[in-house]
């Protein structure tokens, strides 16, 4: 992370790891002095990173915040199964038929003497009231994640749960998406300002790019002419960019 305008370099603070996996970056983060929070939609991967590391979690169910209600509805009536809604439950209840608001849809696991925090829910569906705010968003590995058509949905999740000021780093990938299909998907520089630069407002730096072909030697990548892994800083509130070719 980099110094920001309103934090010390190397001020401890509130970090989200959206979509974490299970990856090492959240023990990484701890140990330099960060509380961390990562939001993940699969439970193995918590267990995954308890037996991998040295962290102990304990766990507690939390119901979806009254805004995360507001955001998505209580109740949507639907006289028939239609198809499965990520947070919902489809049921006959006091409202009729339809998709009910799914009560366990937050789950925490927590290592408090390690500051870490793994929330299991869809990413999707969260809200503040959740998770809280963070100091910073730390998106290795998610947006590109992603459907294209849950982009702006994570974007707003992520701009909803970020303090003024905060900031969020961003890896991509870039190839030639006719060439292969994602996921991971591609994300160049213009993708990344139509959902944060617009009417979101954000500054986009890009701090490094690096040839990933090694690093992404898979069947699925093999055959790429060019790969490219960007790293982008966003920073909230300030109407200017850097260019760079894609
Ligand atoms: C490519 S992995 C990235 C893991 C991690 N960020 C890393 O760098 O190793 C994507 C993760 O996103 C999770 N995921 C996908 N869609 C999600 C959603 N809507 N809500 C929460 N987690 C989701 C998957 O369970 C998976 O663990």
């Amino acid at each position: 992370m980099r110094p920001t305008d309103g934090q010390k370099p190397g001020a401890a603070a509130r970090v989200l790891v959206p979509l974490c996996g299970k990856t090492v970056d959240m023990p990484y983060l701890a140990q330099k002095g960060h509380e961390v929070v990562g939001v993940d939609g699969v439970e193995a991967a918590v267990w995954q990173l308890q037996r991998d590391s040295w962290l102990k979690f304990e766990t507690f169910q939390a119901e979806p915040s009254a805004e995360s209600s507001g955001r998505r509805p209580g109740f949507i009536p639907a006289p028939t199964f239609e198809k499965r809604r990520s947070g919902y439950v489809f049921k006959t209840d006091t409202l009729g038929t339809g998709y009910y608001l799914d009560k366990k849809a937050v789950k925490w696991f927590r290592d408090t003497r390690k500051r870490i925090s793994v929330v299991v829910s869809d990413f999707l569906f969260l809200a503040p009231g959740d998770i809280g705010m963070f100091d910073r968003v730390w998106d290795r590995g998610a947006l590109v994640a992603l459907r294209p058509e849950d982009r702006e949905e994570y974007v707003s999740t992520c701009d909803s749960v970020l303090e003024p000021g905060g900031k969020i780093l961003l890896a991509t990938l870039v190839y030639d998406q006719n060439a292969k299909k994602g996921p991971p998907y591609s994300i160049p520089l213009a993708e990344v300002q139509r959902l944060y630069g617009g009417k979101l407002g954000y500054a986009i730096e890009t701090l490094s790019s690096v040839d990933a072909r090694e690093e992404y030697q898979t069947k699925r990548f093999k055959n790429l002419a060019q790969l490219t892994q960007k790293t982008k800083n966003e920073k909230r509130g300030i109407n200017q960019h850097s260019e760079e070719g894609c």
